[in-house]
């Protein structure tokens, strides 16, 4: 039995262009792929397949559903705090004790689940997370994200090195334990959650594991994440450690983790030839403007890396950013780019256009997920939300003369989960 949505949908198909469908009809599969999107009357044909449609009412609209590129599930129990110090010693200050505390399940539970309902709540139906480097409470997290229906990538973190000694595997554990989370997962029999090869970043990580996750990967055909050139003192800490070795795109690049399948956090600091690696590799980037407000002491160039063919995607980066919302990270984005070129006026700004397309359409092209998840099309799934503007306790209001890209642009840069009032995934609605 088919599902039909009557309403306004509106979607980037660009970094600059949006599109806006009005009075359009989705049909969407029991498999939750759309089957139909006609505009105007529906032909009878049609109307059987779905017959009583969930039409959407004034100041209503749909859009996709938010991708996010980069968050770190277990930090999310301190997000909002410990934003006064440089990456290294936050580290160690806040997210390696948060991620050993994961190893009390019932603390897991509280937080995994607190964290995902909130990401849903505020529209994120796609999400690539690290979790920790311990196998139980990561397959907790896998089983809670999958029962709440989000589609979610799933990383075991990888740390053989530079790591508290309460909070570090050897080089054998860290790649045997990352097949055991790969098996764990796959025992879920499910097509919304994956495992994904997770080396934290090279300063935590020996080349030798780096070579292991790497054929590890190969082997999977896996999905990897990781950071890459995040910060001055990261990058200082890698020069380092492996002098004369090249930048972290040449160390990830020998080890095999560069892929048309991985994800690499932040990627401040490139080189002409890091852009070209990342970009001959086909790897995505995941951008990440709130946490380098506090730690990359940089702004990532948005427009200028995406013209050069490099794939964008938005990531929040909870806990290195405080909010896991994708709309305030569209909007420091936004501000991030105009602020950078206060500095330089050839500097070129991305508006909320563009900062909703790295926020869907982005982010899925740069998970690979390109005309499956991002935008409404035949073939596409279903992920989607149901936004309304107007009305009492909702953050955006709207007067007569609104027309729908008004309407539109207010809540990308005003809206919050008081605006989202349903969201689906592979067209089964989870919120
Ligand atoms: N680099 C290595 N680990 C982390 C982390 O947990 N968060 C951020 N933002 N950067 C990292
Ligand atoms: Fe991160």
């Amino acid at each position: 039995m088919s599902t039909a949505y009557h309403g306004t949908f509106i979607h980037a198909v660009s970094p600059f262009q949006i599109e806006i469908l009005p009075e359009t009809t989705v049909v969407v599969s029991d498999a939750g792929v759309i089957t139909h999107i006609v505009r105007g009357d529906l032909p009878a044909q049609v109307r059987e397949l779905a017959p009583s449609p969930i039409i959407l009412g004034n100041n209503e609209f749909f859009v996709p559903g938010f991708v996010d590129t980069h968050v770190h599930a277990p930090q999310y129990a301190y997000a909002g705090a410990g934003t006064h110090v440089p990456l290294m010693t936050w580290l160690t200050e806040y997210a390696f004790p948060a991620e050993v505390k994961m190893r009390d399940l019932d603390h897991a539970q509280d937080v995994y689940s607190k964290l995902v309902d909130r990401m849903v709540a505020n529209g994120t139906t796609t999400a690539l997370y690290f979790a920790t480097i311990d196998v139980d409470p990561c397959v907790w997290f896998a089983k809670i994200v999958q029962e709440k229906g989000q589609r979610a990538f799933v990383g075991k973190v990888c740390m053989d090195r530079n790591a508290p000694p309460e909070y570090v595997e050897t080089t054998a554990e860290s790649l045997s334990r990352t097949e055991e989370f790969f098996a764990a997962v796959a025992a879920l029999k499910t097509d919304l959650v994956e495992a994904v090869v997770t080396p934290r970043f090279i300063p935590t990580c020996t080349l030798e594991l780096l070579r292991g996750l790497g054929e590890l990967a190969k082997r999977y055909g896996a999905r990897v994440q990781s950071h890459l050139s995040e910060s001055r003192d990261e990058v200082a800490f890698v020069e380092s450690l492996h002098p004369g070795e090249g930048s972290d795109s040449d160390i990830f690049a020998a080890a095999g983790l560069l892929t048309s399948k991985t994800v690499m956090a932040h990627s401040i600091y490139l080189s002409d030839n890091d852009e070209q690696l990342l970009r001959e590799h086909g790897c995505g980037l995941a951008v990440c403007p709130i946490s380098n407000y506090f730690f990359a002491g940089s702004t990532f160039p948005i427009r200028e890396r995406m013209h050069k063919g490099l794939k964008c995607g938005l990531g929040t980066d909870v806990a290195g950013g405080y909010s896991p919302s994708m709309l305030q990270n569209v909007r420091a984005l936004v501000l991030a780019s105009r602020g950078r070129n206060h500095h330089d006026s050839t500097a070129l700004i991305a508006d909320y256009k563009c900062g909703f397309y790295v926020a869907t359409r982005g982010g899925a092209a740069a998970l690979g997920l390109e005309g499956v998840v991002g935008g409404f099309a035949v073939g596409m799934q279903f992920d989607a939300l149901r936004i309304k503007v107007g009305g009492p306790s909702n953050p955006v209001d709207v007067f007569p003369g609104d027309d729908w890209e008004r309407k539109f642009e207010k809540f990308v840069n005003l809206g919050d989960e008081r605006s989202i009032k349903g969201v689906w995934v592979k067209g089964r609605q989870i919120a």
